[in-house]
């Protein structure tokens, strides 16, 4: 960016919480807000580790009157979202809690849109196609990875299309986020994995990202360094609270970056890989990182060091372009140590070149491949995809 001919805006509009056990805290944050009767979208997996238990019980003890779904599905649905509005509504809620990974938090934004927007949400796919703002939102992430806490985004999926639609607003940004490490501890280790690789997605795409700019540049590399330096003891020990909280903080910083520095080729072809095919997101991101690294890094070789010595590589003696490269192997060096299978073959996946295609196709039609530092083709698109083949 020249700092000089180019123009740039920023904003976090979320109030951010953060600290072990900060979870404590949320009755006094409801509080503050004046929410009378909130809705809490959460997962069976977030019942399971007694998370869920614990937040019903600071509730009750403060005497806020709540309503629990727990059926939130990963890769929640246009369907389950309607239903979970209707619910909202039915219990005469005031306010949404999403409790867990991106899909709960993501049907929290959802249910935030319909509730005030009338019709089928397929017409809101898009930026700024919401005209009204629905019902405030706290987010309460309990995986490091999404950064939907704090991003305007919404991923939800339309099953008649098999597609995964993204619904970009100003109005989805979440009105706080309590970031309480305790809750990641009781992550299991496979998702632990997946998600640190999808925040380092969304670190590295906005920071190569043609539309970053000074303060999404800061975030995307100190997002990159914590993650080099946490993600794999956070992997190994989802209990060490150091890694978690850094891990934590890491995934914020990472969603923070791409609200405006934005996400591209990996996120493009991520998306219908999952509406496809079933691929999990930070799966999905994974196996394409390494691939969009490599059609990316001769478009900004400083950039791409920057990544290798973030994370942690020693590139003294080594040529710019040398450095940069480093950035690729450091990356595939993570996977590899953190076990994530690295082709779709190897997840017992044999899509035929006709689905491929459709992927391809899809990619590109998002438009998320524009903020890439290189133009792709759908050509271009499904080379990167018979790569992970
Ligand atoms: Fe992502």
């Amino acid at each position: 960016m020249n700092l000089v001919l180019d123009s740039f805006e920023f904003g976090l509009h979320t109030q951010i919480y953060y600290g072990v056990n900060k979870i404590n805290e949320l009755p006094t944050i409801i509080r503050k807000y004046n929410y009378k009767k909130v809705l809490i979208c959460t997962d069976k997996g977030i019942v399971q580790s007694g998370n869920l238990k614990r937040v019903e019980s600071l509730l009750s003890s403060a005497g806020i009157e709540f309503f629990t779904f727990t059926e939130v599905e990963p890769d929640p649905t246009i369907e389950i979202v309607q239903h979970v509005k209707n619910l909202y509504i039915e219990n005469g809620c005031d306010a949404l809690i999403g409790m867990g990974g991106g899909s709960s938090i993501d049907t929290a934004k959802g249910v935030s849109i319909a509730v005030v927007n009338a019709g089928d949400l397929t017409q809101y796919e898009g930026k700024d196609k919401i005209p009204n703002k629905g019902p405030e939102i706290i987010t309460i992430p309990t995986t490091a990875g999404t950064g939907s806490e704090v991003t305007h985004a919404t991923v939800l999926k339309d099953n008649k299309r098999h597609y995964k639609m993204g619904i970009l607003s100003q109005h989805l940004h979440a009105k706080a986020a309590i970031l309480d490490p305790q809750l990641l501890t009781t992550v299991p280790r496979g998702v632990a994995a997946i998600t640190g690789m999808d925040a380092l997605s969304h670190a590295i795409e906005s920071y190569t990202s043609n539309q970053a700019q000074p303060i999404t540049e800061a975030f995307g590399l100190y997002a990159i360094r914590l993650i080099g330096r946490h993600l794999r003891p956070f992997v190994a020990r989802r209990a060490d609270l150091n890694a978690a909280s850094h891990m934590m903080l890491a995934s914020t910083i990472a969603g923070a970056a791409f609200i405006w520095g934005r996400i591209a080729a990996v996120h493009a072809i991520s998306h219908p890989l999952g509406g496809r095919l079933g691929v999990a997101h930070g799966l999905a991101n994974s196996l394409l990182l390494p691939v969009v690294m490599r059609y990316n890094v001769s478009t900004n070789y400083e950039k791409f060091r920057d990544i290798a010595v973030a994370l942690g590589e020693n590139v003294e003696g080594l040529s710019l372009r040398e450095a940069a490269e480093r950035s690729i192997t450091a990356v595939e060096q993570l996977i590899h140590d953190l076990e994530i299978p690295t082709t779709l073959t190897a997840l017992g996946l044999h899509p035929s070149d006709d689905e491929l295609d459709v992927i391809a196709k899809e990619a590109f039609e998002s438009g998320m491949t524009s903020a890439n530092p290189k133009d792709c083709t759908t050509a271009d698109l499904r080379r990167m995809i018979e790569k992970i083949r």
